[in-house]
């Protein structure tokens, strides 16, 4: 990616005010947003003009990413570290044509996995699947990165379709998570469903064995009561799962990308099979919409070069995710693996070194809660931190739209803080206005100087539905996507986890104690050495 033209924009507009650009153009927000049904960005405030944005626009053209485009769409290996088609797409693709990998058409697998899928959830729901004890009271998804997240983040965004049985979710390793959760659960009543992609994922298994000796010690029955997502069938069997509780998917599905499929069941059960239709659809939408719109107008597309303006260009090193959403509590974890593990990289598709940035820092929390926590440093600290709001038009409750009208009021005025600031001269009113004079006014007017003119976009969708929760979903990962391409990179890959994985079963036996830390450098084998000590 050649980003000449745009450094140059960008040291001769390095002192544009945002605010003035507003003044300039009275129609600047609708100039510079895109939309698509009733999802909205609006990218107006940041520095980005017609001619930033046309010098933006023409990279999507020297990376060839329409080409890029249809070859992920068509099935291409585009995932060359791995050798794989990259086809999450196919999961949602319901009203689409034939999908073709290696001259096979995958969509039948896809309609009958999603299909025997619907049929599991709604016997679950509906207590025709049950435990030892009776029908199902609840669900314990065991999993972990992309076998985790995304069902955790869409069951908990779409909890006012929660009419299934309770949800939990299991991941990390520590012994107490998995405690923690199945000492409240009737082990005769509990459903688990063990999410894996490999079936090999140390985390997952110690926790699947755990829950099968909790099960069978409760009196329970794992042959009837555990499931399995999972694209490693021949593992699934060993572990004693029934192949008819088996819900498999290809290896063309990235476990970051996986929520659309098998590794969606739980939120299946809990909002349904049409809730969970709906929320295809809304995924199918965004693909529908990033295939043909023109780049302009392309939301993934501007949104990834937004990103690319300000990371790559300007070289802002993290950006917030901001949901003015309770229910998108744990989206910023989502799109962190989905952004980190995908563009978190160092070397080119080609395996040159990459001579720009990798992908941001993402991280977030849910405002206004975030605005009592960390702001200060987004409004005042000496990084710019490039800020992405989301807010719903309305909530899920019509007895609280005072509640909302707050949570959008403070969304809103959040990132016009950003932008417009309070100067030198403003705080020293303030300070006068309060009643302070001389060194006094003077030294507390500077604690209460805003820069401004920092960057931040806005996403508006109308209300949290699980079509607009396909459609965001999407959107983002088209965005990643998008910016992996402008890159030459691999977004498919995660090479970078597997360093600490290999280097973890080597200290398994040492930690145990059971061989010694020589082979460790001297801070690792003393930190083995304070645990040993410690331990009863
Ligand atoms: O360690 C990283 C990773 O491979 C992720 O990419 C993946 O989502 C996660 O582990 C879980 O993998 P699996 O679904 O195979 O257990």
């Amino acid at each position: 990616m050649k980003l000449d033209t745009l450094t140059a924009l960008a040291a001769e507009r390095k002192d544009q005010s945002i605010l003035d650009l507003f003044n300039k153009d009275g129609n600047r927000a609708g100039t510079f947003s895109a939309s698509t049904g009733d999802l909205l960005i609006d990218y107006s405030k940041t520095q980005i003009d017609e001619d930033i944005r046309a010098a933006l626009i023409a990279l999507c053209d020297d990376a060839g990413l329409s080409g890029r485009r249809e070859a992920m769409f068509s099935g291409a290996k585009i995932n060359e570290t791995e050798g794989r088609s990259v086809l999450h797409t196919a999961l949602r693709n319901l009203d689409g044509g034939p999908v073709e990998v290696d001259g096979l058409d995958v969509m039948p697998d896809v309609l009958d996995t999603l299909q025997r899928m619907r049929v599991f959830a709604e016997e679950v729901r509906g207590g025709a699947i049950s435990g030892v004890g009776g029908s199902f009271t609840d669900v314990v998804n065991i999993g972990i990165g992309g076998s985790d997240l995304g069902p955790v983040m869409a069951t908990l965004a779409l909890a006012p379709y929660h009419d299934g049985p309770r949800l939990h979710y299991v991941s990390n390793v520590d012994g107490a998570h998995i405690a923690d959760t199945l000492r409240q659960l009737d082990p005769t009543r509990t459903l688990v469903i063990v999410a894996s992609k490999t079936f090999t994922t140390i985390e997952t298994m110690t926790n699947a064995r755990t829950a099968r000796a909790w099960m069978v010690d409760g009196g329970g029955d794992p042959a009837r009561q555990f499931a399995a997502v999972s694209s490693a069938m021949d593992k699934t069997e060993d572990f004693g799962i029934p192949e008819q509780r088996v819900f498999g998917f290809a290896d063309w599905v990235g476990g970051r990308y996986s929520v659309w499929g098998p590794v969606g069941l739980p939120v299946m059960i809990a909002v349904g099979s049409n809730a969970f239709d709906a929320f295809l659809r809304g995924g199918q939408a965004m693909d529908v919409h990033f295939r043909a719109a023109d780049w302009v107008e392309n939301m993934p597309v501007m949104l990834a070069l937004v990103g690319i303006w300000h990371r790559q260009v300007l070289g802002h090193a993290s950006r917030a995710v901001l949901p003015y959403d309770q229910r998108l509590l744990r989206l910023p974890s989502y799109f962190q693996q989905l952004e980190m593990e995908s563009n978190g990289k160092s070397v080119a598709m080609d395996g040159s070194s990459l001579t720009l940035p990798s992908g941001p820092v993402v991280w977030g929390e849910p405002g206004t809660n975030g605005q009592h926590a960390f702001y200060q440093l987004i409004h005042q600290g000496t990084d710019v931190i490039p800020c992405e709001f989301m807010v719903a038009a309305e909530g899920h409750e019509p007895e609280l739209t005072h509640h909302h009208r707050l949570l959008l009021a403070n969304c809103l005025a959040q990132s016009e803080a950003l932008m417009r600031g309070r100067t030198l001269e403003e705080a020293r009113q303030r300070m006068a206005d309060k009643g302070l004079t001389g060194d006094e006014l003077e030294r507390q007017a500077r604690h209460r100087v805003f820069k401004g003119n920092r960057p931040s976009l806005t996403l508006m969708y109308p209300k949290l539905t699980p079509f607009v929760l396909g459609q965001i979903i999407a959107l983002y990962e088209h965005r990643v996507f998008v910016e992996g391409v402008l890159l030459g990179i691999n977004s498919f890959d995660q090479w970078g986890v597997e360093l600490g994985k290999e280097l973890a079963t080597s200290l398994g036996p040492i930690v145990d104690g059971e061989e010694k830390a020589d082979s460790k450098d001297g801070s690792t084998a003393a930190l083995v050495a304070y645990a040993l000590r410690h331990r009863d």
